[in-house]
């Protein structure tokens, strides 16, 4: 017999709440208590991956700045007027966005020979989305997640239809990536079903693979005969922007059928204002690019129909204009350094002070990996008010001069 409408609401799930964001919820409410007196320790936050400057702020870029105060402005005037975008987004963000992630020749060979497209999304998250949804409609039937990964990877594959499976990425006990574990199984995993790869300065370790790994593991994967799907939020966090998409760029030119998640949030400090992408690279003979745009479209449609577009037309102004190009260039590279400082200034005191800590100099940009158990990192929060994820993951950003002794001396503690 069927089941009554009744029967279905109260069968309905229990919440379950988002590590990230009930962190960001916990520390939140911390500071207000300690605004209002009820908390007498200051908390402090390494939570969530957001750059903080030396003010506690989340800056907005000089050169996005006036891009979106030109694109607001021309916007109230209604020049161009509004309406709505094409299904995928504007042709000139999706240019600039392809252009930005494989370079320009790259790019241009890619629509030349193979099959080329991309959409604007809401966000890496929404990046992730299509492309989960992009493997569903292709087929895939599973996905191989590197352990550790971004706790919302776990969400989005599984709910796009995806099996999940892991390969080992890195070992906390021996503070190092775990390439050989890795490559064994990769080479085990089934043909025709993907793998996800973090980007540069991606993965919750902030341990990177080396160009020479990630040759070599190009050509497992072609072995393999699996799609790769890159979730790429940090580029130019590292070294710049060109050596940062090595690894995307590399399986393109290798002909491996590639799907690329890009983010804004991070580098263009936009975090609210969702703008993201999807871009999917296939090898000649493997598809064209239009019918790579027609399930691009199949997907937005039904979803969100179309992008928002005043940020979009914002980004597109900057990664077009040779002048707020150079412009924000220059601010991601402040940003990368003001990271790095970061984690070389904790890396330093803890070693004062006697406190193990990974390596974490060593790590790239804003994520790095504390060897704390969960309930090491439950005392730290509860007892001493320093805020970060279960596993360990720490935002080096948040660690400025002001608070690095403070904050060492609590790691001390627990
Ligand atoms: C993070 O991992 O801290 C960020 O990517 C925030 C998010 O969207 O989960």
């Amino acid at each position: 017999m069927a089941s009554s409408v009744r029967d279905l609401c109260l069968s309905l799930p229990d919440p379950v709440e988002d590590q990230i964001f009930a962190l960001m919820a916990r520390f939140q409410s911390a500071k207000k208590r300690h605004s209002d007196g009820t908390l007498s320790k200051e908390p402090f936050t390494l939570g969530v991956g957001k750059f903080i400057n030396s003010e506690g702020k989340t800056p907005v870029l000089k050169s996005v700045r006036t891009a979106l105060e030109d694109q607001l402005s021309k916007r109230i005037k209604d020049e161009p007027s509004g309406g709505y975008l094409p299904i995928v987004g504007a042709p000139a963000f999706r240019a600039a966005l392809e252009e930005l992630v494989l370079g320009k020749d790259l790019a241009d060979r890619v629509r030349e020979e193979g099959a080329l497209g991309s959409c604007q999304a809401l966000g890496g998250t929404g990046g992730n989305f299509v492309q989960a949804s992009f493997l569903k409609i292709l087929g895939v039937k599973s996905i191989a997640l590197s352990n550790p990964t971004w706790g919302n990877h776990k969400k989005i594959f599984p709910f796009a239809g995806l099996a999940i499976s892991s390969y080992p990425y890195f070992d906390s006990s021996r503070a190092e990536i775990t390439y050989d574990e890795m490559r064994k199984t990769i080479s085990s995993l089934e043909p025709g079903s993907a793998i996800s790869f973090h980007g540069c300065c991606h993965n919750p370790t902030g341990a990177d693979l080396t160009p020479e790994q990630w040759k070599e593991l190009c050509e497992d994967v072609k072995a393999r005969d699996l799609v790769t799907v890159f979730d790429v939020a940090y580029a130019g966090f590292a070294k710049g922007l060109a050596e940062d998409l090595f690894s995307v760029r590399h399986f393109v030119e290798q002909k491996v059928p590639t799907l690329v998640a890009f983010s804004f949030s991070k580098i263009a400090s936009l975090y609210e204002e969702r703008i993201g992408s999807c871009l999917v690279a296939l090898p000649e003979g493997y598809s064209t690019s239009a019918k790579v745009l027609g399930v691009l479209e199949s997907i937005q449609r039904p979803t969100i129909s179309n992008p928002p577009a005043l940020v979009s037309r914002a980004i597109t102004q900057v990664l077009t204009d040779s002048t707020l190009r150079a412009d924000w260039e220059r601010e991601l590279s402040q940003m990368a350094e003001e990271i790095r400082h970061g984690g070389r200034l904790l890396a330093r005191e803890l070693e004062k002070v006697g406190v193990p800590h990974g390596g974490i100099e060593a790590r790239k940009g804003m994520f790095a990996m504390l060897p704390f158990s969960p309930e090491q990192v439950k005392v730290l929060e509860e007892e001493e008010q320093v805020y970060m994820l279960p596993n360990g993951r720490i935002n080096v950003a948040a660690v400025k001069e002001h608070n690095v002794v403070e904050l060492a001396a609590r790691m001390k503690r627990i």
